[in-house]
């Protein structure tokens, strides 16, 4: 078992009187597909805000690469090597999709991990361009590269969305329901797009129904009532007693 490059330990975060989390411990290890499911008001999107700064913990660590450190605040994010999707950001209807995917490049160029690539023989333009369409390669969208992103059918929108996270060429991408909206079909293709992506990340999704993401994740963490109720690899946990009253509305004991 390999050293976790992410480790939340412990974390708590109360909304006024309302525990969010409780205690909640999560690791992430290199390469790995780690998924954190559970019934609606579980907690899921409020863990994934801590990881990307957008919430404060209460109390709790925060582990990168081995090491303690302060909570990522979200401009910190790209340098360590942390990319995300987020829910619901729409791609720009009125642009292509190579342009829609150059936007993120952009917002990078402003951070300097691409100007120090840039005035040497290339435009930074194409520069941009170039790191746009290997992105949308990694998700097999380059043939949608000219399209308006208007005219993209869904399932292909939530690729593009990939696309624009992979431009940072992070260690850890989080997603937060990628199959969201998907058939059957497509979430057996996005599943293998997501597992062909571990060659080169690791890979924390958020997803309200356990079934999609049963077969794309090494490890599941069950979130109830802020609290992890089960943990571990996804047929074991999909087994799980309490697992199974949580998902079934009963209350967990
Ligand atoms: N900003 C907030 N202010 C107050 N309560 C919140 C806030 N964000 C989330 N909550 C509450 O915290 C609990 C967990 O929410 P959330 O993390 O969104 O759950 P999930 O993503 O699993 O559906 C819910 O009871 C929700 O209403
Ligand atoms: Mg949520």
């Amino acid at each position: 078992m390999s050293a976790a490059l992410l480790h939340a330990k412990g974390v708590s975060i109360s909304f006024g009187g309302l525990k969010a989390l409780h205690d909640v411990h999560l690791e992430l290890r290199p390469n790995e597909v780690v998924g954190v499911i559970g019934p609606n008001g579980a907690g899921k999107t409020t863990l994934f805000n801590a990881i990307c700064g957008l919430v404060k913990p209460d109390s709790g660590k925060f582990e990168f690469e081995g090491k303690e450190r302060s909570w990522p605040r979200t401009d910190e994010l790209i340098d360590l090597g942390i990319s995300r999707t987020l829910q619901g950001v729409g791609l720009f209807p009125e642009l292509t999709v190579l342009e829609n995917v150059m936007v993120g490049a952009q917002k990078l160029a402003k951070t300097g991990l691409i100007s120090a690539a840039l005035g040497t023989n290339k435009r930074d333009e194409e520069i941009l361009r170039d790191k746009a369409m290997r992105a949308l390669d990694r998700v097999y969208a380059g043939s949608l590269a000219n399209r308006r992103a208007d005219t993209l059918a869904y399932p292909d929108t939530k690729r593009v969305s990939i696309a624009r996270a992979l431009v940072s060429e992070p260690k850890i991408l989080m997603l937060d329901e990628p199959a969201g909206g998907l058939g059957p079909q497509d979430i057996e293709w996005m599943n293998n797009l997501i597992r062909n992506l571990t060659a080169t990340m690791s890979i924390l999704i958020v997803e309200h129904h356990m079934d999609v993401v049963m077969s794309v994740c090494d490890r599941l963490y069950v979130l109830n009532f802020g609290e992890v109720i089960a943990s571990g690899a996804a047929e074991t946990v999909r087994r799980d007693p309490a697992v199974i009253a949580a998902y079934l509305g009963t209350g967990v004991a």
